[in-house]
């Protein structure tokens, strides 16, 4: 089998090229400079015979694109539409990744595919039109929603908690009423490389095993890097940003673990990974051995 991975560059684009090597798949990396998605006769030329793209290709910038509608549209839309009529031409599987934000967040548990799309922002928006322009390609595809990603390769809530408390002892304000699961790309790459064997194709939900709330999720942090770091509960309306995001726009996965045999890790296991992988959770391991050695030192 072998694969183009478009937004090879970006978080997931890298942990998706990292496994495909790992579990030698064979793989095209193609980022931005040379398989730019919004250009349909340059992406001809980037795209390699292969059997599938995986599309981690977007923009990605929520609040951002509030602002720059038309940019974000051209990447999101009009671009998934170009790889899909490309992958149409050629015969080609598409996996494209999606987002819980086509969602509003008002639904009392996990969406399922089949749920009302409703998005609050210009992100959640685009990104929709972009999994219609698929649909409308007639390409065989498989559309890949999922939430709240942090990985080595790109900036995330994750990383910027862990990274902010090991530098500075000022308290975190972290919100108690928005619920989601973290998803550690590792994870996820994981799970696209078993959807590529699954012989399916349609919308497909994938996240992290369990769902807490962002403070729930920067409790967890602080309990691995700096125990005792200080963490006050607010209430996202405490927070402006020029995007709006839903409340509880948690995936139900279901359909996944049916498609693949396979459910994913826990968010609190992604949260390990990412911590052994990066070495940010080392000061505070440093920490518990030293005093472990100190206390048998002194018994
Ligand atoms: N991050 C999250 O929490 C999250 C949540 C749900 C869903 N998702 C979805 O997951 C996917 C991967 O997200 P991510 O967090 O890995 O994003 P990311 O780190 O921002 O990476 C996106 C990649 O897309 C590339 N790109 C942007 N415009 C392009 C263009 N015109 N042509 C080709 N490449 C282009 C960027 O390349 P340059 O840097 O060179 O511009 C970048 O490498 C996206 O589809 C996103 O919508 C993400």
């Amino acid at each position: 089998m072998h694969v183009a991975v478009l937004g090879a560059g970006g978080m997931l684009g890298h942990d998706v090229v990292d496994r495909c090597r790992e579990e030698s798949v064979e793989c095209t990396p193609l980022n931005s400079a040379d398989g730019d998605i919004t250009d349909p006769l340059k992406l001809a030329r980037a795209v390699p015979v292969c059997d599938w793209v995986i599309n981690c290709a977007s923009y990605t910038r929520v609040d951002d694109a509030e602002a720059n509608v038309e940019q974000a549209r051209r990447v999101n839309r009009d671009g998934a539409g170009h790889i899909a009529e490309l992958c149409a031409r050629r015969g080609i599987f598409l996996l494209h990744v999606s987002t819980d934000y086509v969602f509003d967040g008002r639904k009392q548990g996990g969406y399922v595919e089949s749920d009302p799309i409703n998005p609050l922002n210009v992100y959640g928006e685009t990104k929709f039109e972009g999994e219609q322009a698929i649909r409308e390609s007639g390409c065989r595809a498989i559309m890949m929603r999922t939430q709240a990603l942090f990985g080595t390769h790109g900036s995330s809530f994750v990383k910027t908690i862990a990274e902010r408390i090991t530098k500075s002892g000022d308290p975190l304000k972290v919100v108690t009423d928005h619920v989601t699961s973290p998803t550690y790309t590792v994870h996820l790459a994981q799970a696209i490389i078993r959807l590529l064997a699954c012989g399916k194709h349609g919308i497909v939900h994938v996240a992290a095993t369990g769902t807490c709330t962002w403070y729930d999720l920067a409790c967890a942090i602080v309990a691995r890097v700096k125990p005792g770091h200080p963490v006050e509960p607010v209430t996202a309306d405490a927070f402006q940003t020029p995007a709006r995001r839903p409340p509880n726009a948690t995936l139900d996965t279901t359909r996944f673990e049916r498609w693949t045999g396979w459910a994913m890790p826990a968010w609190q296991q992604g949260i390990d990974g990412f911590l052994a992988e990066t070495g940010l959770g080392k000061a505070a391991i440093t920490e518990s051995v030293n005093r472990a050695e100190t206390n048998q030192g002194g018994e």
